[in-house]
C-alpha cells in the first residue's frame, strides 16, 4: 500500500469534483510526526460547503474514522491528520525495500526512452575552468540519475575542438614551432598551447597581417588540407589526454566525444536549409537570422569569409542527434552565461519547424567563488582542478590518520573520500546558485558533508560486520514502532521523491540534501537504540533497518558520482 495514495483515495471517494493528482498535491507531511504523517488541509473545500475549513476538517476526521494502515485519523484546526499504523508502516517500507535492494529509490519512467546529456565539453588547447568543472560533476550526476530511472542515456561531451582559435594555434606553430616547444607541448600541454596562443594574440598588435594569416589556416583546416589537419589533430589529441586523466578520477567515461569539428562536414547542409526556409538574411556578406522580433538579439550563422560559428555547429549536432538518437530530451550542461546562445539556438531550431525544439533543454548553474587562496595554483597551471583533488586528497590522508591510524588501504580511501568531498560540496545547493568554495566546510566529517555521509555509510558496514548474521525481511516490525526508528523509516520513504525530484527539475541537490537527512537520522537512531544486542529478535529488526540505510546511501551516494568506502 502507498500510504499518500491511500490519503489521496479517501479525499476523491468524500468529493467526486477532486482527481486524485489534486488530492496526493494537496498532502503535507507535516515537520513534526506529532502532527500526523500526512496532513491535508480543507480550505480548498471551504466554498464548496460554505463553512470555515475548521469546521469541514472536523466533519471529515469523523466521516473518515477508522482507515486500514493507519493509527488514527484526528482533526486538529482546519488540518485532517493521518497518523500511520508504525508497524504496518515499517513492514510495508522495508519489505519493499529489501525485495528491491538498489532499485528501491527507481522508477520506470525512462523505459523506451533515449536521453542525451551532454556535459564537461571543455575547449581543446585552453584551460578547464571553473564551469567545466562543475558542467562536469552535474552532469555526470544528471546522466546516473536518468540511467537509473531506466532510460537509455547517452553521454555526450562535446568537445570545443573547432573554431578561428585553431587558426591562430596553426599559424603560431609554423611560426614559433621548435623542437623545444614541441616537447614542452608533449610534456605540458594545455599551459604550453595557451602560451602560444596568448602570445600570438599579442602579436597581432603589431604585426595586423597575423589576423588574415590565422583565417588563412582555419579556412584550410575547413578545406581539409592535410597540414593544418595533423597539427589540429595533435593539438587535440594532447589535450584529451590532459582532460582524461581528470575524468579517470571521477571515474566518468563517454558514449560519444562528437565535438564541434564533428559537425564541420554537416554545416553546408544546415545553411541551405536555412536558406530554403527563408531563415537567413544577408547583412553586409554576412549571414544572420533575425530574432529581434522574440526578444532575441539576431544571430550570426556565417562570416562574411564563408567560415561558420558556434551557434551553427549547435544547429547541426542537435540536427544529428535527433536523427541519430531520436531523443526524448536533449540535455545541455552549461553555465548560465550561454543562456542567450541557447535561446537562439533553440528559437531557430523551432522557427526550421522542429517540434523537437522543446526537447532540448539547457541545463545551467551558477559560478563558484573562491575561498581566499582555496584554490590558488600556479599561475598558468590549468587543468587545476587537478591540483584541488590532490590536494582534496592530500588533506583527507592526514585526517584519516588522525582518526583512523591502523586503516588499510588509506590512500584509496582518501582518494574516495577527498573526490568525494568535492563532488559533494559542489552538489549541495540549488545549481543556479552561486557558492563559496570552502576547504574547512568539504572536508570536515562534521555537518552537512561528503565525508560525514560516507563516514554513516561505514558506519553501517561496521554494524552488519561485526553482527555476523543473515538478514532476511522475516523480522518483528513491532521493534521498529519507536520514535527514532520511525523516523528513519520515514526517511527511506522518501528516497524515491527525492530521485524523482532530481530528475524533473535535473537538480542533483535533492539527492545530496536527501542522503544528508538520512545519514542524521540513522545516526540518531543508532545512539538512541543499540543494534547488537542479546535479544535476538530486536536485532534482527534493527539490523534489517541498518541493512536498508545501507542500501539507500550507497545508491544515493552513486547518483551524485561518488564512491562509498566500506571503511574509513
Ligand atoms: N566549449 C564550450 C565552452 O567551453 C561549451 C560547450 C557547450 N555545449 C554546446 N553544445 N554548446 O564554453
Amino acid at each position: 500500500m502507498d500510504f499518500k495514495q491511500k490519503v489521496a483515495e479517501i479525499f476523491t471517494s468524500l468529493d467526486d469534483e477532486i482527481t486524485i493528482d489534486e488530492a496526493i498535491q494537496m498532502i503535507e507531511v507535516p515537520p513534526n510526526s506529532d502532527m500526523g504523517d500526512y496532513a491535508v488541509p480543507c480550505f480548498k473545500f471551504s466554498k464548496k460547503y460554505r463553512k470555515a475549513p475548521a469546521m469541514i476538517a472536523k466533519d471529515l476526521s469523523e466521516k473518515i474514522g477508522q482507515v486500514e494502515g493507519f493509527e488514527k485519523v484526528e482533526n486538529a484546526g482546519p488540518y485532517v491528520n493521518f497518523f500511520v499504523d508504525k508497524k504496518h508502516f515499517a513492514e510495508k517500507i522495508l519489505k519493499q525495500a529489501y525485495a528491491e535492494k538498489d532499485k528501491f529509490g527507481s522508477t520506470n519512467v525512462g523505459e523506451g526512452k533515449t536521453v542525451i546529456v551532454e556535459f564537461s565539453s571543455p575547449n581543446i588547447a585552453k584551460p578547464f575552468h571553473i564551469g567545466h568543472i562543475r558542467s562536469t560533476l552535474i552532469g555526470n550526476s544528471i546522466h546516473k540519475i536518468y540511467t537509473y530511472m531506466g532510460y537509455n542515456t547517452v553521454a555526450i561531451n562535446h568537445l570545443g575542438d573547432y573554431g578561428t582559435q585553431f587558426g591562430m594555434l596553426i599559424s603560431a606553430y609554423k611560426k614559433w614551432g621548435t623542437p623545444e616547444i614541441v616537447e614542452a607541448i608533449e610534456k605540458d600541454p594545455i599551459p604550453e598551447l595557451l602560451k602560444l596562443y596568448v602570445r600570438y594574440n599579442q602579436e597581432i598588435e603589431t604585426h595586423p597581417e597575423y589576423q588574415e594569416e590565422a583565417r588563412y589556416w582555419f579556412k584550410e583546416l575547413e578545406n581539409g588540407n592535410e597540414e593544418a589537419h595533423k597539427l589540429w589533430s595533435w593539438f587535440r589529441e594532447v589535450s584529451l589526454k590532459e582532460f582524461n586523466r581528470v575524468y579517470e578520477m571521477f571515474g566518468i567515461k563517454y558514449d560519444s566525444l562528437a565535438g564541434e569539428s564533428f559537425y564541420s562536414d554537416k554545416m553546408a547542409d544546415v545553411i541551405s536549409e536555412l536558406e530554403d526556409k527563408q531563415l537567413l538574411k544577408d547583412s553586409e556578406g554576412a549571414k544572420i537570422v533575425e530574432l529581434s522580433e522574440y526578444g532575441l538579439t539576431d544571430a550570426l550563422i556565417q562570416k562574411s569569409d564563408g567560415s561558420t560559428l558556434y551557434v551553427t555547429r549547435d544547429i547541426a549536432a542537435a540536427m544529428y542527434r535527433k536523427k541519430t538518437y531520436d531523443f526524448y530530451k536533449n540535455i545541455y550542461v552549461v553555465g548560465a552565461p550561454q543562456k542567450l546562445h541557447f535561446d537562439q539556438w533553440r528559437k531557430i531550431i523551432e522557427l526550421m519547424g522542429y517540434e523537437w525544439a522543446d526537447d532540448c533543454v539547457h541545463v545551467m548553474f551558477g559560478t563558484v567563488s573562491l575561498e581566499d587562496g582555496a584554490l590558488a595554483t600556479r599561475k598558468g597551471r590549468v587543468v587545476f582542478l587537478e591540483d584541488v583533488l590532490k590536494k582534496a586528497i592530500e588533506k583527507t590522508t592526514e585526517i584519516i590518520s588522525d582518526r583512523n591510524p591502523d586503516i588499510d588501504n588509506r590512500e584509496e580511501v582518501a582518494k574516495q573520500v577527498g573526490i568525494g568531498a568535492v563532488i559533494f560540496q559542489e552538489l549541495f545547493n540549488n545549481r543556479i546558485k552561486d557558492y563559496m568554495f570552502s576547504w574547512d566546510k568539504t572536508l570536515s566529517f562534521e555537518g552537512e558533508t561528503g565525508p560525514y555521509v560516507q563516514y554513516s555509510y561505514a558506519r553501517t558496514c561496521s554494524l552488519l560486520k561485526r553482527a555476523d548474521i543473515e538478514i532476511d525481511d522475516d523480522v518483528d516490525f513491532s521493534v521498529l514502532t519507536d520514535k527514532e526508528a520511525f523516523n528513519v523509516i520515514k526517511k527511506l520513504e522518501g528516497f524515491k521523491a527525492a530521485v524523482l525530484g532530481s530528475h524533473d527539475k535535473y537538480e542533483p541537490f535533492f539527492i545530496t540534501r536527501y542522503v544528508v537527512s538520512l545519514a542524521q537520522e540513522f545516526n540518531r537512531f543508532y545512539h538512541e537504540c543499540p543494534i547488537i544486542v542479546e535479544d535476538a529478535n530486536v536485532k534482527k529488526a534493527r539490523l534489517l533497518l541498518t541493512q536498508t540505510v545501507n542500501t539507500v546511501i550507497k545508491t544515493a551516494l552513486g547518483l551524485l558520482g561518488m564512491d562509498a568506502p566500506e571503511k574509513m
